[in-house]
């Protein structure tokens, strides 16, 4: 049997209760006052209950949210980047009492409780500008903290239905799910990989370059809300799968969906990131150039840096950090600064930010920029679409 590896905390959460009980408490549901969640607090309450978001057991209370956004720690001192809050206005907590218990909805579904312990307000301002470091409202994680209501309310929650997916069914695995399976699978070291684009091939190397040094491969692309201007995750899915099959040894790699919201918040995102794959059984985590960022708030290798910040154990997932990759004609493959001495004239640059606008004017990018089945894909939807 191998050691298994630590969730953040010591402890994989696990809020969502089944028979008996998860009958008794939506009965008792019934009759509490009701939040509507919108979709990125419905998919907050489902990483937290499956143990994406341990030790997170709830939406922060205000302890713990002032150490977070002031610290990127939570009270009881372990890491922490992203406040996960839920958000309310005057009207929806008017007749709300500390210490009760009020039923989370989407739509007119209950999917569980707040057992509320806290009602606080917070300043906007401050939150944008230590978590996303600008208060410009054109930055998409920003402009939704700006939209949130007054006030935040903290407390455990309960899951009891979880929310319906409709999409996606055959890749979805929790924490739970995807430790058993890398144990099963003999693998020591597991290399987890987070994506909201579609795949090219800095990608593909990177990854790869990973896998040369670890035992299996956890792709998560992100499908969770996205800002609008991103690809759809089922055309992204489409590509991962695509890529796979043809170029990857399948039995390296377990392929998942992370059905959280993007925040494009950065280095403190890549923190996130990295902690929630740890949950998922990771011992290693990618982070390359410019993760988890949007337009230039963010220096590219900033949520490389901010791993700077924290001792090894107290994160106890390693992150395998990546120059900008590129194909150089020269070298006649991938690579980067570290690996190749030729001139930017021989570069090729692989953002995903460029092939979308090659392919929104209808042309195949060069293969030394996207393997040819993925272009395919999105020309195909390019076309439908756009
Ligand atoms: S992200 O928002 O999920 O980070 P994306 O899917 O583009 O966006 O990136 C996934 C991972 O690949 C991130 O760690 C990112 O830093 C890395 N990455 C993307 N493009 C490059 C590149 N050209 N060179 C190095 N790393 C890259």
């Amino acid at each position: 049997m191998l050691k298994e590896i630590s969730p953040h905390g010591g402890r994989l959460v696990n809020r969502i209760v089944e028979g008996k009980e998860k009958k008794d408490l939506e009965r008792k549901a019934l009759g509490l006052k009701k939040i509507l969640l919108n979709e990125r607090e419905i998919s907050d309450l489902e990483m937290i209950a499956i143990g994406a978001f341990s030790p997170l057991e709830g939406f922060l209370t205000e302890e713990d949210y002032k150490n977070v956004i002031e610290n990127l720690r939570l009270k009881n001192g372990l890491v922490w980047s992203i406040p996960i809050t839920l958000s309310a206005t005057e009207e929806e907590i008017k007749d709300f009492k500390e210490k009760e218990d009020i039923a989370l909805l989407k739509e007119r579904e209950i999917l569980g409780l707040l057992h509320l312990e806290q009602i606080y307000t917070y300043d906007k301002n401050k939150e944008a500008e230590l978590v996303y470091k600008t208060t410009d409202l054109n930055h998409p994680g920003v402009n939704y903290l700006f939209k949130q209501g007054e006030y935040l309310l903290g407390g455990e929650v309960t899951l009891l239905n979880q929310p319906e997916h409709k999409e996606f069914k055959d890749y979805w695995l929790t924490p739970q799910q995807t430790r058993k399976i890398f144990q099963e699978r003999g693998w020591k070291r597991v290399v987890g990989f987070q994506t909201r684009n579609p795949i090219h091939r800095a990608h593909e190397f990177i990854i790869k370059t990973a896998l040369e040094i670890c035992d299996g491969l956890f792709l998560n692309p992100l499908v969770g809300e996205t800002r609008k201007e991103d690809i759809p995750a089922e055309v992204r899915m489409a590509c991962y799968e695509t890529l796979l099959e043809k170029y990857f040894p399948r039995e390296r790699v377990i392929m998942a969906v992370y059905r959280a919201a993007m925040r494009y918040a950065g280095p403190r995102e890549a923190i996130l990131h990295a902690l929630v794959r740890k949950n998922f059984g990771c011992t290693h985590f990618i982070v390359g150039r410019d993760h988890a960022g949007v337009g230039n708030y963010y220096g590219p290798f900033e949520a490389q840096e901010i791993f700077d910040n924290f001792l090894p154990e107290e994160l106890d997932v390693t992150p395998l950090f990546f120059e900008n990759a590129f194909f150089c004609r020269h070298c006649g493959g991938m690579a980067t600064i570290k690996t190749c001495p030729h001139p930017e004239t021989e570069h090729f640059a692989l953002s995903g930010t460029k092939v979308r606008e090659l392919l929104s004017i209808g042309e195949v990018p060069p293969p030394e920029f996207t393997r040819p089945e993925i272009a395919n894909i999105l020309i195909e939807w390019f076309r439908k679409n756009r």
